[in-house]
């Protein structure tokens, strides 16, 4: 059963000790919003672990703690809640690692009034959108599930989302039937966890460094993009999964889990999504000796775009720096992955990467947050 939301006006908490910018902000928000304000941080947990709140406006500097501390907590604890920083010119390199740790946006003193409405608006369009498919990612099994019923609560799903994303003023015209889809995976991915999202954004890059080496075809290249975007789209099937909870073996290979490449390998079936798309995301733990999952390919057997991605989700899992990982540098990483060539990888695809991968050296410690397909 696919459920739409029917809450009333959203509710922001203020979180500033100026009272001058603090009251600016209640002032202005109040038409559109239920407003709680804080001056805090000790008090705004308070409020958040008490009654519902959607959005925050968070100053950065606090009597008690630094804003991006107080971030940290809410996102971990409150992850449905979206953040919009307020800062000041002084401290916009902070707001920058705010976006990075999960902000939705920031919002420079003295405050526009226009864009703080827009930032505001448009973050809470987003959330209803990302609450909605929380909602029914958690509650409808028939999603996942082998039935005929599968089609049937996807085209709902669609239908809900794109009626969300219409409403909120988004005239996005879609060339593609697929590539219509790709706002709506995005938003599931983030749904999920927002650090599935950047490990999926980070691999669709990576592998795109290398299709510019490897004469693919233009179909090819847009395939391995989506496909890399979206291999661990099957892992969204799982109410309570974590991307921090990923074990990851020391191959940059994370623990088996056949279910998440099947699941998604299925969804790209129903979706009508390109054979090349439903591969990758089938196939990419097989491995290059054959001892991968879920089906034992070996050598060519595994597509060539299979074999990137393979590569690229491990490079990706050891660089990650996302909670509870040990983030290591790019130059570790790959030695790491050179342990195994022949084994894990495709040796000469892996040379290929090894050499994208320094050239574009410069580049990859910016990818921490990548843009969303
Ligand atoms: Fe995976």
């Amino acid at each position: 059963m696919i459920s739409v939301d029917s809450s009333p006006q959203p509710t922001v908490l203020v979180i500033d000790d100026e009272a001058g910018p603090r009251d600016a902000l209640k002032v202005i928000l109040r038409p559109f919003f239920t407003i709680r304000a804080t001056d805090n941080a000790k008090s705004a947990l308070d409020v958040l672990n008490s009654e519902p709140i959607d959005l925050v406006t968070l100053d950065q500097r606090l009597p008690d703690r630094h804003g991006l501390d107080l971030l940290n907590d809410i996102k971990h604890d409150h992850p449905d809640v979206e953040v919009v920083i307020v800062t000041g010119y002084g401290s916009l390199k902070s707001a920058m690692e705010g976006i990075r740790q999960g902000a939705a946006g920031y919002l420079l003193k003295p405050f526009n009034v226009t864009e703080l409405i827009t930032l505001t608006q448009q973050t809470m369009d987003k959330k209803r959108r990302l609450d909605f498919l929380r909602r029914n990612l958690r509650s409808s099994p028939e999603l996942w599930e082998m039935c005929e019923q599968q089609a049937r609560a996807w085209d709902t799903i669609k239908l809900e989302y794109f009626t969300l994303y219409m409403n909120a003023g988004k005239n996005a015209v879609f060339q593609e039937e697929e590539m219509s889809l790709v706002p709506l995976l995005s938003d599931i991915l983030e749904a999920t966890d927002r650090h599935l999202l950047n490990h999926s954004s980070r691999v669709s890059f990576y592998a795109t460094l290398m299709a510019a080496r490897l004469n693919l075809t233009v179909t090819e290249q847009k395939s391995l993009a989506m496909g890399a975007f979206l291999h661990d789209i099957g892992k969204t099937s799982f109410p309570a999964y974590r991307f921090s909870e990923d074990q990851i073996l020391p191959s940059g290979e994370p623990r088996v889990c056949t279910e998440h490449c099947e699941r998604g390998a299925r969804l790209a079936i129903t979706l009508g999504l390109p054979s090349e798309v439903h591969d990758i995301i089938a196939y990419h733990h097989e491995r290059w000796d054959g001892r991968g999952y879920p089906h034992g390919l070996s050598g060519t057997n595994i597509p060539v775009l299979v074999r990137i991605v393979g590569i690229a989700q491990a490079f990706d899992h050891l660089t990650a720096d996302a909670p509870g990982r040990v983030c290591l540098s790019a130059e570790t990483a790959i030695q790491r992955i050179s342990l195994s060539s022949g084994s894990h990888f495709d040796p000469q695809l892996l040379d290929t990467f090894i050499e994208v991968a320094k050239q574009s050296a410069a580049s990859l410690p910016m990818m921490a947050v990548a843009p969303a397909a």
